[in-house]
């Protein structure tokens, strides 16, 4: 039996699901974009499995870069208002078409955040990739222009998510009943 096992509520996405649906999304941007230039930036570390799926099915030629942030404030599986860059991009993103690829929008502060940050550097355009999208929880308007699922108000991990830093590999979405959970090691 599996260690995440015990506190696995549910399976929300299997494997299966997450895949057609990312597979949907490539289709969509390659299209959207052809003829331009195109610039994915993941944010870590959430947005890394979901970049790698999506990147391989994107089929028009583009250039990846990372950014890292960190929030400040409230509990550690909530984000508050304020965040910090801790590592910056390596691309200089004037005039590039961004996209943002994240993993989950919950009150929508990171993302706010994030698209204020960016638009500083006059992209050429910016828009969002969010895999989840845990709308009942929104607190700050973002636009989302490309939407893997939205999902119920549930604590999610597997796929990018974490508990604890830990889980981040699991290939599907998860729901943690937080009262069964207990950290591994
Ligand atoms: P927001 O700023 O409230 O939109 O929060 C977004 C960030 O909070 C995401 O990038 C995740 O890192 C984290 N987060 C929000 N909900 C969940 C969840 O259900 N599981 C794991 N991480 C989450
Ligand atoms: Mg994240």
């Amino acid at each position: 039996m599996q260690p995440y096992q015990e506190f696995l509520a549910e399976i929300l996405i299997d494997e299966q699901t997450l895949q057609a649906r990312i597979a949907e999304l490539a289709a969509e941007i390659s299209r959207d974009y052809k003829d331009e230039n195109l610039l994915l930036i993941c944010i870590l570390r959430g947005g890394v499995n979901f970049l790698v799926d999506l990147m391989r099915l994107v089929s028009i030629p583009h250039q990846i870069d990372f950014m890292a942030i960190s929030s400040y404030g409230v509990g550690a599986r909530e984000s508050s208002g304020s965040i910090r860059l801790t590592m910056d991009l390596v691309t200089n993103i004037r005039n590039k078409n961004v996209l943002l690829v994240e993993d989950i929008i919950d009150s929508g502060n990171t993302i706010a955040s994030v698209l204020e940050l960016l638009q500083t550097r006059q992209p050429k355009s910016l828009k969002v990739c969010v895999l989840l999208d845990k709308a009942e929880r929104r607190e700050v308007v973002v636009p989302i222009h490309y939407r893997g699922f939205e999902i119920p108000n549930r604590y999610v991990f597997g796929y990018g998510l974490d508990i604890d830093e830990f889980y981040r590999n699991l290939p599907f979405i998860g729901i943690v009943d937080l009262e069964k959970y207990v950290p591994p090691g």
